[in-house]
């Protein structure tokens, strides 16, 4: 996507109402279980320099923070995102969260051994696959030697894409590789140790979960939009859970590091 369409898919009012399905602060899965299993993964101290690529309305940024004392650069290309995240953070300051706003391709935030954790939830899908390979590489440059990797991500399954699923991808603005794929590119940009796991189960839970609000609370959001923007809501859910279930949809972990020389 370019930043212009990003500005447009991630505006505020898009934004905070998928937020109200999937929790305050996340735009993917968000729950308190999966954010303790990510962070399980890594070696996190306080006082360590995280970056947060894609960081939409501010989730991890702000548990990061909170909760293991790193500091934390939130980056979103999409600048209604960042003002969230700005002005929840004026009402909850935290020492060492900030946000930027910048495109991950581009970001003057990027400088050589800069960072030591590079944490990325459910926004490499959206970078067109000629730019993901120089990404990785600018990524890799800015992660200190010894430094960390998580990624959460929208992947191909491994039987490949139906036409349905092909359309709404490209509709929604979504280059998604297999998680085998992402993973080698990974090693392709210099990183070690990659390591890649389907966690669909964490997307359905969360969909599903989605799902059950907008027909529960049906009233209270047809009182905040039209029928047709509700009916394209739950058509969005119903899709997703559905390439989910046939498998053409995966919901990938994947941790790595920069080789300490
Ligand atoms: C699905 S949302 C996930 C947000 C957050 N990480 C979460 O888990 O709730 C993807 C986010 O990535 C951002 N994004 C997509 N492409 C980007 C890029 N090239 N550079 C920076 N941010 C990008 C979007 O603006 C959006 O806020």
């Amino acid at each position: 996507m370019t930043t212009t369409d990003l500005a447009e898919r991630y505006s505020r009012r898009v934004a905070l109402r998928h937020e109200r399905l999937y929790g305050h602060g996340y735009q993917g899965p968000g729950s308190e279980a999966v954010f303790a299993e990510l962070t399980s993964r890594l070696d996190l101290r306080p006082g360590l320099r995280l970056l947060d690529i894609g960081s939409g309305l501010g989730g991890d940024s702000f548990r990061l923070a909170e909760r293991h004392g790193l500091t934390v650069v939130g980056l979103d290309a999409a600048p209604d995102m960042t003002a969230v995240c700005v002005e929840r953070a004026a009402e909850q300051p935290l020492p060492g969260l900030s946000f930027v706003t910048g495109d991950v391709r581009g970001s003057q935030l990027l400088t050589p051994d800069s960072f030591d954790v590079l944490w990325t939830r459910d926004c490499g899908a959206f970078v067109p696959p000629a730019d993901k390979l120089p990404a990785w590489r600018r990524l890799h440059a800015a992660l200190r030697p010894g430094g960390q990797v998580l990624v959460t991500d929208y992947c191909l399954g491994p039987q490949g894409a139906s036409a349905e699923f092909a359309a709404k991808m490209a509709a929604w603005g979504q280059y998604m590789l297999t998680p085998d794929a992402y993973g080698a590119m990974l090693g392709e940009a210099g990183f070690t140790d990659v390591a890649v796991e389907d966690r669909s189960r964490h997307l359905m839970d969360s969909m599903l979960a989605g799902r059950r609000l907008l027909l529960d609370e049906q009233e209270d959001f047809l009182a905040e939009m039209t029928r047709e923007e509700y009916d394209g809501l739950l058509d969005r859910w119903d899709r997703k859970i559905g390439f989910c279930e046939r498998g053409e949809l995966v919901w990938m972990v994947l941790t790595a590091r920069r080789a300490q020389s």
